[in-house]
């Protein structure tokens, strides 16, 4: 079984920070080379319209394409991210989309604010004791019946390396597999709805990538 590999919120912030443009020149137009991902989105998009309350957050955003994506679909869209930096790039990027600085795992909502939360990738950097805390905390601030699409880097491996986008870089890169993500989704009173795993397209970091409706009953 691996050691946990915690990151500290000051270290994610400024390392995205520093590498924020960057960030968002190589990924703020990768949904169009992800089909998997934007029919899920349509479907999540879908799922959320049919129940009326149109507010959603994409939770650790980075440079907004999901929150953007959401948004051009006719939902309400908030883009919450920890680092301020990659708030800026999203916000420049997508005039008209709402973002704010915000941490997963204490966010600034009211109890059953949104109809449904997405969050690809954001859970990367957090611990296995962490993902319980940040799922509970999406637990709360989801309404009755609304749902959390995540996405994820499916495995046991943790990768710690020393250059991010050209930036020296002392962060880890937490998997989960999939499995320790529907545990961890239950223990946190959610029911893990859709699970599905893919291949990496050959732009992506060659990791199975993981996906999952975890709903509020
Ligand atoms: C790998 S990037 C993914 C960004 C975006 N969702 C995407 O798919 O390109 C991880 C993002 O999560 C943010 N993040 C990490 N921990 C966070 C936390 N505790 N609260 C909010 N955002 C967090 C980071 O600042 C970073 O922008």
């Amino acid at each position: 079984m691996r050691s946990d590999s915690t990151n500290d919120a000051k270290l994610v912030s400024d390392t995205y920070g520093r590498v924020a443009a960057k960030y968002a020149d190589a990924f703020v137009d990768e949904l169009a080379a992800k089909p998997l991902d934007r029919a899920l989105l349509e479907w999540f998009a879908a799922d959320v319209r049919a129940r009326g309350n149109l507010a959603v957050a994409d939770l650790g955003t980075g440079s907004g394409q999901v929150a953007r994506f959401l948004h051009d679909r006719g939902l309400r869209a908030l883009g919450i991210d920890l680092s301020p930096g990659m708030i800026a790039q999203a916000r420049l990027r997508h005039p008209g989309v709402e973002f704010a600085v915000g941490d997963v795992l204490r966010l600034e909502a009211r109890d059953g604010a949104f109809a449904g939360l997405t969050a690809f990738y954001s859970i990367v950097h957090l611990t296995r004791i962490e993902l319980p805390l940040a799922f509970a905390e999406a637990r709360r601030v989801l309404a009755p019946g609304g749902g959390l699409l995540l996405a994820w880097h499916v495995g046991d491996d943790i990768l710690r390396p020393q250059d991010f986008l050209g930036e020296p870089c002392s962060l880890s890169w937490n998997f989960f597999s999939t499995a320790g993500v529907v545990s961890a989704v239950e223990e946190a009173g959610l029911d893990a709805e859709v699970r599905i795993e893919r291949t990496p397209y050959a732009t992506e970091h060659p990791s199975t990538r993981g996906y999952m409706l975890a709903r509020r009953a």
